[in-house]
Formats: structure tokens, sequence, C-alpha cells
């Protein structure tokens, strides 16, 4: 594919307010684009859902809109066919037999694992852990490192913005240990503040932990600012990569970080498998967590010796699937090309943000696509008078799949001074159309409650 419009850095988002013509201009781009994806990056959604049966579908009554990818994604033919190759063809336990099928399952497993690490760049396949999800990847950080780590009045950088993920695994932590917990605030245009991270690092800061992109915001972090800060003082750096891994091109070693975290789901792959990516000698002083079989060299009855990273940190038959399934998503997008992927990303985005902006009563959360580091392709918003999971319940009525609460980030909530909000997510499958679709119902959501009086 030869042209990318938008790789370069944020877009310059210059829709026009919305009209029928340029969405049908942009209909005609898609379908014309779908016959010859690789000439331009802007009909890649249109090329890409074919390979996704499931977006194949109508929901009452409508075409399926999927606008729910910061929750899960769905999931590639080539995913689904390669777990089930496994489950038809190989199906057996990996390193513990010298049978066929056993074989031929260990090393589709750790062909798997060769393909998480080359797609985010890791200097070698030992430095990836394959765990459940990414919640059970900083929980092994939380419980292994900080345990062994951090005393009392030890510091842990976290901000207003994480995902519970990354917020209860510390305050388990810090309750044990004594450690503190300081966190980030936002500035005004709703992105991390980062002269108040460089205020709050002191000589006994450990640990920075921190969302890359923000599942409620779509607020991009400067990772480098992160960095300086955290090497100033010596302090590991974490990052929760779950909306950045499955969207734009990662190299782990260009980031700077200690670890990062990423759940497979969200990338096209199944559930249940994740991945912890932590530098080589990091992951060696790091001590087991879960005990059991595999994570051992020698077990005697009263003692065990243990195996290096990162068979240590993977007790018990792995998800081996799954695993294969998340190798399958990883050939997949890195067949798309992430640079591909980000810019499509970033158009489709920048429309959905703009379409949304210019609907009377609404509120979107995060920064503009005009911020330095772009956003995310979703938005988190707000109909003035409306209930978000009321606004969502009545989407789905016309097809359209969006998701409402707290996205896992009731503090942030509670800092933004909301009960909740819905949140329309796009992925590389996602349409121009579909966003119009979108629109339209939210249209007809907000009109509909108008005609009751609920505004
Ligand atoms: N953390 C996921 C979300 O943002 C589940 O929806």
């Amino acid at each position: 594919m030869d042209t990318i419009r938008g790789a370069a850095g944020p877009p310059s988002c210059s829709w026009t307010p919305p009209s029928q013509s340029s969405s049908r201009s942009w209909r005609r781009r898609a379908a014309s684009v779908a016959e010859a994806p690789s000439s331009s990056v802007s009909g890649l959604g249109a090329a890409i859902r074919k390979d996704v049966p499931i977006l194949e579908q109508s929901i009452n009554g409508r075409p399926l809109v999927y606008l729910d990818n910061a929750a899960t994604s769905q999931k590639p033919l080539a995913v689904i066919q390669a777990m089930d190759d496994y489950y038809r063809h190989y199906n057996s336990n990996v390193h513990r037999g010298v049978h066929t099928l056993s074989a031929k399952a260990t090393t589709a497993y750790e062909e798997a694992r060769g393909k998480v690490a080359r797609f985010v760049g890791a200097a070698s396949d030992r430095e990836i852990v394959f765990t459940r999800n990414a919640s059970e990847a900083i929980n092994l950080v939380a419980m292994t490192w900080g345990m062994d780590n951090l005393k009392p009045g030890d510091e842990i950088i976290l901000s207003v913005a994480e995902h519970h993920s990354n917020l209860v695994p510390w305050q388990l932590v810090a309750q044990k240990t004594g450690a503190v917990l300081k966190h980030v605030r936002l500035t005004d245009s709703q992105e991390l503040d980062m002269q108040h991270l460089r205020e709050l690092v002191t000589p006994s800061t450990k640990l920075i932990s921190l969302v890359h992109v923000s599942n409620m915001l779509g607020a991009v972090l400067d990772v480098e600012a992160v960095v300086d800060a955290a090497r100033s003082v010596g302090a590991k750096v974490l990052l929760d990569a779950c909306q950045s891994v499955p969207h734009m091109a990662i190299d782990v070693r260009a980031l700077g970080v200690d670890w990062i975290v990423a759940s497979g789901h969200k990338a096209m792959a199944p559930t249940g498998i994740g991945f912890l990516w932590g530098r080589y000698e990091l992951l060696e002083t790091m001590p087991p967590w879960m005990g059991g079989g595999e994570m051992i060299q020698d077990v005697f009855l009263d003692h065990s010796t243990y195996a290096a990273p990162p068979a240590r940190f993977e007790a018990g038959t792995p998800s081996i699937a799954e695993a294969i399934g998340l190798g399958a998503a990883c050939d997949y997008l890195a067949g798309i090309g992430m640079e591909q992927v980000h810019a499509y990303e970033q158009e489709i985005g920048c429309y959905l943000y703009e379409r949304l902006a210019a609907l009377d009563k609404v509120t979107i959360y995060g920064p503009p696509p005009s911020a330095k580091r772009g956003r995310a392709s979703l938005a988190s918003f707000n109909v003035g008078g409306l209930h978000a999971t009321d606004v969502s319940t009545l989407l789905d009525t016309a097809g359209v799949a969006v998701r409402s609460g707290h996205h896992c980030t009731q503090p942030l909530h509670r800092h933004l001074g909301i009960p909740a909000s819905a949140r329309a997510s796009c992925y590389i499958y996602n349409t121009f159309q579909e966003v119009d679709l979108f629109i339209d119902a939210l249209k007809e959501t907000i009109d509909f409650f108008g005609e009751m009086g609920m505004e």
C-alpha cells in the first residue's frame, strides 16, 4: 500500500460539517478502494470486514454496526481457523510429551510467542510471558516485582485515568508493603498532565505505571516524558498497552519502558490470552508468583527451584489454542501493516469525533484529534439530560453496539463529575458509512427522548 494518509502524525481532521453528499462520497470511495485496497488506506475498513464473518448480520432488523471494539474486537477467519486447526488436528498438551501431537502443539505455542515478540519489537521470544489477560499481567508484576521491591514510604505513580486493572493491583500491593500511591491529574484538554507527573516524582518514586492510550478519553500518553521522569530517579515504568497494541505499531525497545501488558481479545485474538513483555534481565530478577507444573526446575518435598522466564511465570497448562489464535492475529495485523491500521484509524476516529461534535447536546471526553499525539479512534460521550445506558439501549434497537457505563474507569468518571458515559469505539473493519449509521441512530435516539420530554 503506497498511500498512507495521516500516518505521519495526528490528522488535520478537516472534515466539513457532515452532509449526505460528503457521506456518499466516502461510501463511493470505500467501495471503489475495497476492490483495490493496495492503493489507499481509506478503503481499508470495507476490505477488512470481508474477513470478519460475525459482522455480516442484522440486529433488530438493521445491519449490525459494531462500535464496541475497545471492550473487545471481532475475530477474522484466519484466527478462528488457526484455533479450529489446533483442535481438529493436533490438540495436545505442550512441553510435556515426546509424541508427535505434543511436539506439534509445543512448536505452535512457542511459534506464537515468537510472533507476539516480533509484533511488539521484543529483543527475544523469552521476553514474552503468556497470561490470561492484561489484568493478570499487571497482577503478575505487582505480586512479584512489587512485593519484592517496595517498602514503606516508596511511591507508585498512577493516574486518575487508569483502568481498574492498573489501580487495584497496586492498591493491594500498597496495603501490604506500606508503599504510597500518587495520581497524575488531567490537563484542561483531558490528557495526562506531564507537568504534574514531574512534580509528583521524588527520590522515593519506585514505579510509574500508566495507560498508553486511554480506553475512555482516547488520549495518547507522552511515553518519552514519562520515561525521562522515571529515569531521573531510577524508577521503573509499566505501560498498560491494551488500547495501543491493537491499533498502532509498537516497538517496546524504542518506547524505553520496563514492562508492557496487553490482552489478545482487543487485537482480533481470542479471550483468555494476553501477555506481559518485560526486559529479560528484569524478568530474571522477579520471583515466581503462581506455583505449579511447568514453572519449576526441580521439585523436592519441602522446596523447589524454578525455571527461567518466561516458563517461571506460566504455571499449569496454558491457554494453548488461545495463544495460537493470538499468534494468528499478530500475523493477520502484521499482514495489513500496523502503520496502515493506525493511519486508517486516525482517519475514521477523526470522522467519528467530528460527526459527534457537530451534534447539539453531545459532550465528548478527551482531547481533540488535533492534539499533539492525536487520539484513539473512539469517543466517550454523553447527551445532555440522558443517561448513557438509555442512549446505548436505544442505539441497540437500531443495530448499533456501543458500550455504556464507567468502562472500568470509575475514578476517572468521578474526576470528570459524571456517573457514566456512552462510548463508540472503532477498529480496522469499521467503515465511514457505519459512523454515519451510528450518527443517524443517535439523532433518532435524541429525538425520541426529546419527544418524551426526557432531555
Ligand atoms: N476495559 C475494557 C473496556 O474499556 C473492557 O471496555
